[in-house]
């Protein structure tokens, strides 16, 4: 079996200067090229509906779509300072939790604190728009590689999704807020690993299962926090897509799974593990303390200790883990993923709602849609 050091490049999950010392030395390369080592798989099978449950997430797929450019209050004035005042002001202070004493953080006053909470948003939306990019992408490697039709069909539907969701992003970010940050090493690794695997169940558990089902617990977090209406309504229509995304990996890989052999369970387990670092490494922020001149090795200390990071970075596993679950994954190989999930500290999410069937939960009302 592998170690973490194998899997990770490192022993102790935990180990900050190991985390740290990963970062994005290719800030202003414009093309990234990433070898996608996959057959095109063509079918001639043909029989539409031979999987009923992901005919009807294609149906349903087919009459959600939304109009990024039109179906959204883009005339809707910003004020990125106040909001995110606002926002800390809900949540108890942008400093809330953190012990400064005897730190650089002492010393900030008001306006170093509202700074950083500007750069990030700005960090966390960047983020977002590259993790959608990276479905995009993803997805139209699943057109190609996945052998039933009616998942390509459903596939097909999930690039114009994604291509939607990065579209509002840079929108959002170009129009409303107040500057970009490059790809997160952490995030751009984790991308790199899923594009580059030959088998194609492989693209659906690193981004319909891991990378996806992060974003809708974040987006869920971030919708229920912020009192922009802009993005409040932006993320409500990308949560409504992305459910559809979650349940599209759910749907596939547990008939996929049901014949795996252990050790090629293990497989997908360790990948599993690989994706929950990576992206719980790339919440750190790293480039944000950067910018703001603080050593983020000091500023990850400090963030790691607040209770309040905390909660908010393990809610971000509350799809992950049950729907690992779902999928055979916890339990297989005398249960490899749930002593992973325990040391990373989120195996209490395990039986929480699965996202199999809850994107009718999701699902956009009649009328929902306003166009503007
Ligand atoms: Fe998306
Ligand atoms: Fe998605």
């Amino acid at each position: 079996m592998s170690t973490n050091e194998d899997l990770i490049g490192r022993e102790d999950i935990n180990d900050l200067e190991a985390i740290l010392g990963i970062t994005n030395t290719d800030v202003d390369e414009v093309i990234h090229a990433v070898k996608d080592n996959a057959d095109a798989i063509f079918t001639w099978d043909y029989e539409k509906g031979q999987r009923p449950a992901l005919n009807r997430l294609y149906e349903k797929a087919k009459t959600s779509m939304w109009n990024g450019e039109t179906d959204l209050p883009w005339e809707t004035e910003v004020d990125q300072e106040a909001v995110v005042a606002n926002n800390a002001l809900a949540s108890g202070g942008l400093d809330s939790g953190i012990d400064v004493a005897g730190t650089p953080l002492e010393r900030w006053d008001e306006t170093q604190w509202l700074q950083f909470g500007v750069e990030s948003q700005n960090w966390m939306l960047s983020q977002f728009m590259h993790g959608e990019q990276g479905a995009l992408v993803c997805t139209a490697k699943i057109v190609e590689t996945v052998p039933w039709i009616d998942a390509k069909y459903y596939a097909s539907t999930q690039v114009m999704d994604e291509a939607r969701h990065v579209e509002v992003f840079a929108k959002y970010l170009d129009t409303k807020l107040s500057g970009h940050y490059p790809i997160n090493a952490h995030l751009k690794m984790l991308l790199d690993d899923i594009v580059e695997d030959s088998r194609w169940d492989m693209t659906y558990l690193g981004m319909q299962i891991m990378v996806e089902g992060l974003a809708l617990a974040a987006f869920g977090f971030m919708h229920q926090m912020t009192t922009e209406p802009l993005l409040k309504q932006l993320l409500r229509y990308v949560m409504s897509d992305e459910a559809r995304h979650v349940a599209f990996g759910v749907l596939s890989l547990k008939e996929y799974y049901a014949e795996l052999t252990d050790a090629e369970m293990l497989e997908r387990q360790e990948f599993a593990f690989e994706a929950a670092v990576r992206m719980r490494d790339r919440f750190l922020q790293q480039e944000v303390w950067d910018r703001m001149g603080i050593d983020p090795k000091l500023a990850a200390s400090l963030v790691l200790q607040a209770p309040q990071r905390q909660l908010f970075q393990n809610m971000l596993f509350s799809k992950i883990v049950p729907n690992c679950k779902k999928l055979g994954l916890l339990d297989r190989n005398d249960h490899w993923l749930r002593g992973k999930f325990t040391e990373l500290g989120v195996i209490q999410f395990e039986d929480w709602a699965d996202t199999g069937e809850e994107y009718e939960v999701f699902q956009l009302a009649q009328g929902e849609v306003v166009a503007s």
